[in-house]
């Protein structure tokens, strides 16, 4: 079976370190071209040393790091310190990486790894802000006849919002380059609140990834130690909703996920609603079902998978 192509671009952030560390586990399955990181929960500066530390503490050096968009497309940047820290990656100790940074033209690596790449061969993985993947989309449009699937981190609908009252974080940070990736044409699939709020990093969850004893789990527990105070204390419930790993997840093992085709549109002019993603899940419009919103997930599954991946650093 040959190995998924895939670019991650992301925002790291606790959870999105996460999901890097389950897509390094998962190199016999997933070809990793490249991380693209964007501006998002923190500025681009901390954003792609993030990930370059992460590459260190997983021991990968063939995975190049791209720095891309430093601000939305149109609107200005807004991050998500109280969650995350100042550094981003609060709970780990912040090292200078010696991964270096392979460019800071991430649009132009995503599009020329594109474009010289077969038709729908390279899956595109976006756990922040989706800057890069839309201005990649809007320099080149060819890009897109290389696109297998879009696999994002992103949108809303029963849950809530949780950065306004209706606008999940990722989106309304730049609604513009996401409903660029949603009307793109291109398979999406799309991990919103609905589903990452079923995988919470519990403490007992949290204990048997430590007991794994090696540096990507100890680096996963601390950083979920810190990461899941602020959830717990806003949703009452025990542990932080793992977001991003759910792509990852779903790449490796789909079954995991419950989805339904539908529309999805983003709000990119209302002050008061920017950034919703209106879900037409009943089809009560005839919008074009431009994506497979995922509503269930099995999670004790989920962290059977993410734990036994974490193992394979041992
Ligand atoms: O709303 C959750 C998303 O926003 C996650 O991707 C998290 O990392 C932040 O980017
Ligand atoms: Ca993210």
């Amino acid at each position: 079976m040959p190995r998924r192509k895939v670019i991650i671009d992301c925002d790291p952030g606790q959870d999105d370190a996460v999901a890097l560390f389950l897509a390094f586990a998962a190199r016999d399955e997933l070809d990793l071209l490249g991380v693209t990181t964007v501006a998002g929960n923190v500025p681009l500066a901390l954003t792609q040393r993030n990930a370059r530390m992460m590459c260190d503490i997983a021991g990968v050096a063939d995975v190049p790091v791209h720095a891309g968009a430093a601000e939305p497309l149109e609107l200005r940047l807004e991050t998500a310190e109280a969650i995350h820290g100042k550094t981003g990656i609060d709970g780990v100790d912040v090292f200078e990486p010696r991964t270096p940074l392979a460019s800071d033209d991430a649009v132009s690596f995503i599009v020329d790894t594109l474009l010289r790449s077969g038709p729908d061969s390279v899956t595109l993985v976006p756990t922040g802000p989706m800057t890069n993947i839309a201005a990649a989309i809007r320099q080149e449009p060819a890009i897109l006849g290389s696109v297998r699937e879009i696999v994002l981190m992103g949108g809303a609908m029963r849950e809530g919002g949780n950065r306004s009252p209706s606008a999940e974080f990722n989106v309304l940070v730049d609604p513009h380059a996401a409903a660029i990736v949603f009307d793109c044409g291109r398979p999406v699939v799309a991990m919103g609140l609905d589903v990452t709020h079923q995988v919470l990093s519990t403490r007992e969850r949290v204990a048997r990834i430590q007991a794994l004893d090696n540096p990507v789990a100890r680096a996963t527990a601390g950083m979920l130690g810190f990461f899941h105070r602020h959830d717990t204390e806003k949703y009452g419930s025990e542990g932080a909703p793992l977001h991003d790993p759910c792509t990852i997840a779903y790449l490796l093992a789909p079954g995991l996920f419950e989805g339904k085709l539908c529309n999805v549109t983003v709000e990119t002019g209302s002050p008061l609603t920017r950034g919703h993603t209106a879900v037409d899940f009943w089809h009560v419009t005839d919008r074009p079902h431009n994506a497979l919103w995922m509503h269930s997930v099995d999670a004790d599954g989920f962290y059977e998978l993410l734990t036994g991946r974490l193992a394979r650093f041992g």
